[in-house]
């Protein structure tokens, strides 16, 4: 059996204003992560794919492109240059809850192409998996600017300009991040799809706004590089404000975020594409538990605390 894994990812800063090719940064989150095995099968049973935490099982021969999980295996065969219905079992799972801000589909992606190129006996470059589960974000999203298949498949922090060659970095200190889940799922294709009617009703207002986010992004990577946590949370928070403007953030997302500032986070703000999912909150590492803790206690969903190095 060949087995692969890739994780979940939070949005740091810049959501949405990604869309329309300002900077964003996201983070892997290893703590959650989706996992793919391969075995062989009979000659000429051909490919079957399973997806456990949906209860499905996919034919690969009966399923066109606009199934994820079959048009990702699709094209990593073609690149592998194998034959388009090989003899395998293919099982998906993922510890990453669905339509909540975390990459759920693009990391149950990501470990399904790893696993068949590993399988086949070949490296995975980052880039190669980043552009096959593009593909598939596709279907999932309508219009990705392809940040969460990047920093997934690249499993670093990046910094991220739609179409341009992303750039994987490494943070000269580690921070602290607790991520909150408000139990609200929330399509990401719903948020992005009212974000650009918004946008196309009242253009010159959500360009300022998105203006607005790419600079605290690139105010963001210095405060990073230095190692200036106190003005990353103050980012956050200026970027959640301007995500509340886009109206893209939720009464359990603002309930959980005063309550991450209360207990003691340098800042917090929705991730991803909001009305939803899961919050973000920057901390000194001696306050990750207390924050953790009332957030648990104020009914969050689920709580993870990640460590991004
Ligand atoms: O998959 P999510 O919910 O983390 O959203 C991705 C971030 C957006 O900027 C909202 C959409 C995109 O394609 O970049």
């Amino acid at each position: 059996m060949t087995i692969a894994t890739a994780p979940g990812k939070v949005i740091l800063l810049g959501e949405h204003a990604v869309v329309y090719g300002r900077p964003a940064i996201a983070v892997p989150v290893w703590q959650v992560v989706a996992t793919a095995e391969v075995v062989d099968r009979a000659d000429g049973a051909g490919c079957l794919i399973v997806a456990r935490d949906l209860d499905r099982e996919l034919w690969l021969r009966e399923h066109d492109a606009t199934e994820p999980l079959t048009l990702v295996t699709r094209l990593a065969l073609a690149q592998l240059s194998l034959p388009p219905d090989p003899d395998w079992t293919i099982t998906v799972y993922s510890e990453i809850p669905m339509a909540s801000g975390l990459g759920s589909g693009a990391a149950l992606s990501t470990a399904l192409v790893r696993a068949l190129f590993a399988h086949a006996g070949q490296p995975a470059a980052p880039e190669t998996v980043s552009a096959i589960v593009y593909e598939s974000e596709r279907i999932y999203h309508g219009t990705p600017s392809g940040i969460d298949n990047t920093v997934i498949a690249y499993g670093a922090p990046i910094w991220f300009v739609k179409d341009q060659p992303p750039a994987p970095f490494r943070p000269p200190a580690p921070f602290t991040l607790v991520i909150a889940h408000t139990g609200v799922a929330s399509p990401t294709r719903e948020t992005v799809g009212a974000v650009r009617a918004a946008w196309q009703a009242d253009t010159k207002r959500y360009t300022a706004r998105f203006d607005a986010i790419a600079a605290l992004v690139t105010a963001g990577r210095g405060a990073i590089q230095r190692g200036d946590w106190p003005l990353l949370g103050m980012l956050m928070d200026e970027n959640q404000a301007l995500l509340e403007e886009l109206d893209v953030s939720s009464l359990e997302l603002e309930r959980l975020i005063g309550v991450a500032r209360g207990a003691g986070a340098l800042g917090a703000k929705l991730s991803g594409g909001g009305r939803g999912g899961n919050m973000i909150a920057l901390v000194d590492e001696t306050a990750a538990e207390p924050v953790a803790e009332a957030l648990r206690a104020a009914g969050a969903a689920q709580v993870v605390v990640t460590t991004v190095t």
